[in-house]
Formats: C-alpha cells, sequence, structure tokens
C-alpha cells in the first residue's frame, strides 16, 4: 500500500491520468443519466400513444361487432365476444403481448348470462381499482399503469387502458385491454447497458489516450532528470537530444547549453588545477638536487663549527635547522603532489599498531623534558594488530603526537586505542591551548595553522594534519578533531581492521566523555 502511494506520488503520468479519469467519470455518469432519462421517457410516452391508439381501435371495432350482432341469443353473443377477444389480442404489433378483459359494472343488474371473460387467464382482480372507478365514471377511455396477474405463471407489469362497453341485452361492462411492459422494459433495459458500455469504454479510451498524452511530456523530462543525474555523476559529456521544435526542445537546448558551459568550466579549473599540480610537483623535484648539496655543504661547516667565531658558529647551526625544515616540507609538498596525482599507493602490511605507538612516543624523545608531564597509553588490548600502510600510520601518529606536544603547554597528553573486530581508533588527547570551532573547520586546511607566528619549537608548516587526513582516507579510515580554547584538543584516527575495508562504526568519539553533547568536526 505504502510502496504503491509512493509510486502514485512520484509519477506524473498515474496523478494526471488518475484525476482525468475521475473528472470524465463524473462527466460520462452525468451525460448518461441525462441520455438515459430522456430516451427511457421517450420510449415510455410513444409506447403509451400506440398502445391507446390500439386500445381505442379493439374498443370500437367491438363496440361495433357488438351492435351488428344485436338480437342474437346469448351462446351467439358470447362467440362474438370470444371473437372479438381473439381479433384484439392477436391484432397490433406481434411481440407486444396483450390480453382482454371484459368485466361486468357493478351497477348492472344481475342478469342470468354473465358475459364476463378475460384472454389467457388473466385474472379480472388485478384490475386496478382506481381504474375501474375511473371507467365507471364516464364514458371516456382511462389507462393506468399496474400489475396483471394470471390464474397460472408470473405477474407482467401492464398497461391497462380501458372503456365502457354496453352490451346488447347484456347490460353495461367494462372492456379492458392489457399491454404488457416487458418489451419497454427490455428496451430500456438494452439502452441502458448500451450506455453503461459505452461509457465505460469512453473512460478507458480517455485514460489511454492521457497516458499517451503524458508520456510524450513526461518522456523527455525523465530523460532530461536522468541526464542530470549522469551529469552530477561526472559524465559532462553527456546532452539531451533534441527532436522537436516545441518548449521541451527548449528546455533540452536550455540544459546543453548550461551542460556546456559546466564542461567549459570545470574542464578549465581542471587545467588549471593540473597546472598548479604539476608546478608544486616540478618544483619540489627541481629544489631536491641543490637541496643535497646544500646539505652537504652545510653540515661540513656543521661539523667544523668549533674552529670558527661565534656568530659564524651559530649561523652554521641556524643554516642545519633551518634546512631540516626546508627538507621537511619539501617532502611533505611531494607527498601533498602524490595525493593530488592519485599515485599515492598504498603497501598494506600486518603489524602491531601498539608497538607503532610505543616506538612514535620514545622517538620524540621527551623523557626528562620539561614540556610535558608525560605521555600515557591506554588500551583495552596489549597488541592491536591490523593490516594498514605502516609508514603512512606512523606518519600520522607521529604528527597527532608531535601536534599534542607543540600545544600541550606541560600538561600530561593521553593516547587511548579502542578497537572492534572490524576497526580501530587512537585517539591523542592534550589539555593544552586547544582549538576553537572555527580554528576545527580549518585545522585539516594545506598550510592553515591556528597562530603562524607562535614561536614554536618544531616549527611546522601546516601540511601535516591535512597529509595526515589524506593517508587515513587512503585506508578508507577517518581523522576527526574536537577541541576547545583552553580545554586541549582531541585528534581521534580510525582505521579499519584491514585497509581498503569500510568503516562500521568509531569505536572512540571525538568529544571526550564530559562533552559529549556538543558537535565535532571533521
Ligand atoms: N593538539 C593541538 N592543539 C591545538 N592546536 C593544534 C593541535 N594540533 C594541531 N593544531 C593546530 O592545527 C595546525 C595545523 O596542524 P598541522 O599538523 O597540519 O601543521 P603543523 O603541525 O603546524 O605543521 P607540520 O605538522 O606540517 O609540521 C597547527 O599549526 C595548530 O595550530
Ligand atoms: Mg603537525
Amino acid at each position: 500500500m505504502g510502496k504503491l502511494r509512493l509510486a502514485f506520488q512520484r509519477s506524473i503520468a498515474a496523478k494526471v491520468i488518475t484525476s482525468t479519469v475521475l473528472l470524465s467519470l463524473g462527466v460520462v455518469w452525468l451525460a448518461g443519466s441525462a441520455l438515459d432519462s430522456r430516451l427511457s421517457a421517450g420510449i415510455r410516452s410513444v409506447n403509451l400513444s400506440s398502445s391507446i391508439a390500439e386500445a381505442r381501435l379493439a374498443f370500437f371495432n367491438a363496440q361495433y361487432q357488438l351492435l351488428i350482432s344485436q338480437g342474437v341469443s346469448s351462446a351467439e353473443r358470447k362467440k362474438v365476444l370470444a371473437e372479438i377477444v381473439v381479433e384484439a389480442t392477436t391484432q397490433g404489433i406481434k411481440e407486444q403481448r396483450r390480453e382482454v378483459i371484459f368485466v361486468k359494472t357493478p351497477s348492472t343488474k344481475i342478469s342470468s348470462v354473465s358475459y364476463e371473460m378475460s384472454s389467457n387467464s388473466s385474472e379480472i382482480a388485478s384490475i386496478p381499482q382506481s381504474l375501474r372507478t375511473n371507467i365507471q365514471k364516464d364514458s371516456s377511455l382511462h389507462y393506468e399503469y399496474g400489475t396483471l396477474t394470471y390464474a397460472t405463471g408470473d405477474p407482467v407489469d401492464s398497461l391497462f387502458v380501458g372503456n365502457r362497453i354496453d352490451i346488447p341485452g347484456g347490460g353495461r361492462y367494462e372492456m379492458y385491454v392489457v399491454f404488457s411492459l416487458a418489451n419497454q422494459a427490455s428496451t430500456i433495459s438494452l439502452i441502458q447497458n448500451s450506455l453503461l458500455v459505452t461509457g465505460f469504454a469512453l473512460i478507458f479510451l480517455i485514460a489511454l489516450i492521457t497516458y499517451l498524452v503524458v508520456r510524450q511530456v513526461v518522456r523527455p523530462v525523465r530523460q532530461a532528470a536522468s541526464v542530470a543525474k549522469q551529469f552530477t555523476q561526472g559524465k559532462f559529456d553527456l546532452r539531451l537530444p533534441i527532436t522537436s521544435k516545441d518548449e521541451l526542445a527548449t528546455l533540452a537546448i536550455s540544459f546543453n547549453d548550461m551542460a556546456e558551459s559546466i564542461e567549459r568550466q570545470i574542464s578549465r579549473l581542471e587545467n588549471l588545477s593540473r597546472v598548479q599540480h604539476r608546478f608544486v610537483s616540478d618544483v619540489s623535484h627541481e629544489l631536491r638536487t641543490p637541496l643535497t648539496t646544500l646539505r652537504m655543504a652545510s653540515e661540513v661547516i656543521y661539523n667544523n663549527r668549533s674552529g670558527f667565531e661565534a656568530p659564524v658558529s651559530r649561523s652554521a647551526e641556524l643554516l642545519v635547522a633551518q634546512l631540516d625544515r626546508f627538507e621537511r616540507l619539501l617532502e611533505d609538498l611531494l607527498e601533498v603532489s602524490r595525493f593530488d596525482a592519485e599515485v599515492a599507493v598504498l603497501e598494506p602490511v600486518d603489524f602491531d599498531l601498539i608497538v607503532l605507538i610505543k616506538r612514535c612516543v620514545q622517538d620524540l624523545g621527551i623523557d626528562g623534558d620539561e614540556k610535558t608531564s608525560g605521555i600515557s597509553t591506554k588500551s583495552d588490548d596489549s597488541v592491536v594488530r591490523i593490516k594498514a600502510d605502516m609508514r603512512r600510520v606512523e606518519r600520522i601518529m607521529r604528527n597527532l603526537l608531535s601536534n599534542a606536544l607543540d600545544h600541550c603547554d606541560g600538561t600530561p597528553i593521553e593516547v587511548t586505542v579502542v578497537s572492534t573486530e572490524t576497526e580501530v581508533s587512537v585517539g591523542v588527547r592534550d589539555y593544552g591551548t586547544g582549538l576553537d570551532e572555527s580554528s576545527l573547520i580549518r585545522v585539516f586546511d594545506r598550510f592553515w595553522r591556528a597562530d603562524p607566528s607562535r614561536a614554536r619549537t618544531r616549527g611546522g608548516t601546516g601540511l601535516g594534519l591535512s597529509i595526515a587526513l589524506e593517508d587515513a582516507r587512503l585506508h578508507n579510515g577517518e581523522l576527526d578533531a574536537w577541541g576547545r580554547p583552553g580545554k586541549g584538543a582531541h585528534f581521534v584516527l580510525t582505521l579499519p581492521r584491514v585497509a581498503g575495508e569500510p568503516l562500521q562504526s568509531r569505536p572512540l568519539k571525538p568529544a571526550p566523555a564530559d562533552f559529549h553533547q556538543e558537535h565535532f568536526l571533521q
């Protein structure tokens, strides 16, 4: 039922056909019933006038026959009456059955011979009493509709037409010619049935025509919708066919123009970004060789700094530190251009995540460092094996940890590992400067730093988190961030146990338990 309703709501054809059928049902019903009542009334009136004319003829004939047979014996008169009955019942239209009844008027003196008779054992008592009273009142012809019953057989709806008749020597009688209405009824029902069949056929045809017409309009609209959908999926070269000159063609032409312009814009932007990517990648590559030479030269100077004067020796130290930074930046840029060129490949291996995290913490070399009161690692399991690209996971962890260290302001850092059958989450939480809402939106942007002028020992470039997010997504994983100014930050990396599998859930939420109701941003 629900499905049917949905299909109805979605289809213009269904809506238009239903409303057209309902409206035409009303119109056909009105026209049909008007036609039916006019035709039935016409048939009834034609039938009535012809019946009355026939009855009048029969009365006249009977009176005439009786007049010319004056003075015969009662037996002879009965014979004449019988002949009159036979003649009256057989003349006229063959299909219309009729009966003739002679009945004595109550005011007639009782004579020894009764001339009452009726054809085909039709019952005298079935003549409507009101009609009899009318006939007894005057000498004119009267009629009434009623039901004629037979001594044997079914009653029949009939038209009773009666008149006074004087039987010479027999007294006053009433003569009735009774016409069966069965024929008329069957004609009327035939007309009604034909009207009904025609009505339904008409409605069916209207529905069919509506469907064909609606389809003409709906088909191009559906086609346009399907092309537009494929367009959004990246098939920019698709166009709508133009087969006519009507409004639908105008729609198709406008759509095609729009598609053309979008395609042009997109390819222009694609070209532009390709050129930019190429530029970054080329420059990074080109810088590598001179940098290597610089590095070697600077190391020579650095190693001999003891022989230099103090300012020169200090410059040598600065040179090496900045070259370190330069080298890291160049590496990051190369990685970024690899992501952009979509040539970054995953090399998954099976390893223990806990061991990797411990190694990263150790490599930070913060033992005895006054910057933090320590990094603690919490995990439900002592071994968490995953299949992932170790180099990339290590890079993510290193960045998250060094970021936390940079911003923890001496507070402890907590690393939490929570795993399920299908995925594993690593949260890095610090209680330092934190991040406000507007920073959370931008934290994964390239080259973005909350406070570029902030003096930091590690002097980052702002590429770390953007690379980390790309690394996580390459595994089909996610990197979520949470933060509050002054309350610290929480970065959660979630990876599928096997790289590439879809994520089913996040075992660890970025918002800490006491901040759960607040939203987080990626
Ligand atoms: N734990 C954190 N607390 C507060 N701010 C953070 C934290 N982690 C990252 N940020 C903010 O996000 C910015 C971007 O971080 P990201 O790791 O991308 O770059 P970076 O650390 O500055 O440089 P890089 O990692 O490339 O050496 C940081 O400069 C910092 O402002
Ligand atoms: Mg960083």
